[in-house]
């Protein structure tokens, strides 16, 4: 499964409650670069940038990683990628993993919101968990990578049969209860 969203949508968040329920891994690219940034290794200095800045980490960065983490064994049944993919290399290079590793793209959840929403959203979360990326200039700039290069992905995979577009807004649980439901009916 994918979660496709604008920068606030709440992917991370509906993620790591379906993945609790389902019983399966959330893959998040932003808190594996943002945990290897807090813990200085090679690949946290190599992001840090691209990250504070708002720009994608190079394709073939962020494509090494997800195919190394999805040869880990907590894959076989599943798993949730928050994040990934971002770009349209990114696609063509996730069906190459997934087909060399056996795996195979049920579901790409894109959550549907309002962008006003979304900033207030990160400026308060900036407030509270000071995240580097989470300014008035950095998130404006995040909004702009998105639309241009993120924003074509749901296309593609509409006209693969796998998107299913759900409300993004309301509380918490009214868009993990839809998420849900456009689960099951899969
Ligand atoms: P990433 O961490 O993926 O950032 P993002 O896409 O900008 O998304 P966010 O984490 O800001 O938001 P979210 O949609 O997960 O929402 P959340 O649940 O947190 O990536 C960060 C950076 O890493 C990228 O900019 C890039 O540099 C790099 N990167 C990552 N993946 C990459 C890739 N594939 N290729 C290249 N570079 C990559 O919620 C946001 C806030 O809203 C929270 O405070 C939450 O509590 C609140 N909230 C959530 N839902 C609701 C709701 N329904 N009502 C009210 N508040 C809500």
């Amino acid at each position: 499964m994918i979660i496709l969203g604008a920068p606030g949508a709440g992917k991370g968040t509906q993620a790591e409650m379906l993945c609790e329920k389902l019983g399966i891994p959330q893959i998040s690219t932003g808190a594996i670069f943002r945990a290897n940034v807090a813990e200085g290794t090679e690949l946290g200095q190599l992001a840090q940038g691209y990250i504070n800045q708002g720009k994608f980490v190079p394709d073939e960065i962020t494509d090494a990683l997800v195919k190394d983490r999805l040869h880990q064994d907590d894959t076989q049944k599943g798993f949730l990628l928050d994040g990934y993919p971002r770009t349209l290399a990114q696609v063509g290079a996730l069906d190459e993993i997934l087909l060399e590793q056996g795996h195979t793209l049920d579901i790409v959840i894109e959550l549907v919101t309002d962008k006003g929403a979304l900033v207030e959203r990160l400026l308060k979360r900036a407030e509270i968990e000071g995240r580097a990326d989470d300014t008035a200039e950095v998130i404006s700039h995040r909004m702009d990578v998105y639309a241009e290069q993120t924003m074509p992905l749901s296309r593609v995979y509409e006209q693969r049969g796998v998107l299913v577009r759900v409300d993004g807004m309301g509380t918490i649980d009214e868009v993990q209860s839809r998420i849900q439901d456009a689960v099951q009916a899969l």
